[in-house]
């Protein structure tokens, strides 16, 4: 186990903002993790468990402890004809399993391919590219309950996945620390190319196979996405909202290009970078906040940004798409501090 006082969270969020940690504490496997969650002077301070940092803004240092998981490990628990079952360590870099599993020819992550990040948030977050979502192969996950320090497994139905979240970013339910996830992938797949974009990139290789859809949205996301180890940021900033049909007719008479997806129940997800756009904030910055030059919906720190700077230029951004299009959008990004 590692513990550090006063530590540096610059290289652990993907904004790279010089925020400190009163605490920060690494666990190596779920003994350790035990360990920690009976101490009682860890039940007196505040806590925040992170994965890779890439989808948080801290506000300021940080006055408690931040607990971070060292538990590696990819391992094939289950094979079938059809399918294989693996348990992976919660830290394990997201694309790193993907990769491992586009090499042996299992399909189910391929559109996942090149998201920041790590698996446990992977799961918590519900990440989703390109028409998949990890919901889609997620069995099983295995977490701890911070309260009453049980283990429990919960089934893919138990997680209660939608849109970017789940059983575990529900502040309503007892705070869960998850320690392994189990993802069935298959062996007979058929690729999931219904994303125009995807498609599109895929003409440019013979018989697509699963290596060429990791090929090609490592394209994509290199070609819309900043890289955070050159410029700091978070991925998508807003969540794409969802408005009720008779909302969305009446913007579609005055906006005729609005891009939407239909989603059953009188629903309509609308694409927040377009908004951001129609806006006038697409390549714009305020001081040492950008708002990304090729995709409106990431917000990238210029150089020596803090985090309540990026806070206010969202913010403003929020009110300005409200006002235009009476949509309030929501932050993807977990606010911390
Ligand atoms: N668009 C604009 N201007 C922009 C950005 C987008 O007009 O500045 C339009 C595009 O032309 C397109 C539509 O908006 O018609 C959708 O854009 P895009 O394909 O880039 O996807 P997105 O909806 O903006 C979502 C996810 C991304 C994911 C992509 C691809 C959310 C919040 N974001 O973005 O996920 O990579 O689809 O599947 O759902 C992330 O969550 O961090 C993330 C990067």
């Amino acid at each position: 186990m590692k513990i550090e006082e006063n530590y540096s969270l610059k290289e652990h969020n993907t904004f790279h903002l010089s925020v400190k940690a009163r605490w920060f504490i690494e666990y190596c496997n779920e003994e350790e993790l035990c360990c920690i969650l009976h101490d009682e002077y860890f039940q007196e301070c505040i806590s925040l468990h992170i994965g890779s940092g890439s989808n948080l803004l801290f506000l300021n240092d940080y006055n408690g402890i931040i607990l971070h998981s060292a538990i590696r490990g990819i391992t094939v628990v289950e094979e079938t004809d059809d399918t294989v079952l693996l348990h992976v360590g919660a830290a394990e870099k997201w694309d790193g399993v993907v990769a491992y599993a586009v090499a042996r020819g299992w399909g189910g992550v391929e559109n996942l391919s090149f998201i920041p990040g790590e698996a446990g948030a992977a799961a918590v977050q519900n990440i989703g590219a390109y028409g998949t979502e990890v919901k889609d192969v997620i069995e099983t996950v295995e977490a701890f309950n911070q309260l009453s320090f049980e283990k429990k497994v919960f089934s893919n139905q138990e997680c209660c996945y939608s849109y970017r979240s789940s059983f575990f970013k529900n502040e309503n339910n007892d705070p869960h620390i998850v320690t392994y996830i189990n993802i069935r992938l298959r062996k007979h797949f058929q690729l999931n190319l219904s994303y125009k974009e995807l498609q599109k990139e895929l003409l440019h290789f013979d018989n697509p196979g699963l290596q060429s859809v990791r090929d090609a949205v490592i394209l994509l996301r290199r070609h819309k996405l900043p890289d955070p180890e050159v410029l700091g940021n978070a991925g998508s900033f807003f969540m794409n909202p969802i408005i009720a049909v008779s909302h969305f007719e009446s913007l579609k008479d005055e906006y005729p290009n609005i891009p939407f997806y239909l989603l059953g129940n009188d629903q309509v997800k609308l694409s927040a970078g377009w908004l951001i756009e129609q806006c006038g904030f697409k390549g714009k910055s305020h001081g040492a906040v950008g708002v990304y030059e090729k995709q409106a919906l990431v917000l990238v720190n210029l150089g020596d940004a803090t985090g309540d700077e990026i806070a206010m230029v969202a913010e403003s951004i929020r009110m300005a798409v409200n006002d235009r299009f009476g949509i309030m959008l929501m932050p993807e990004v977990k606010y911390v501090g």
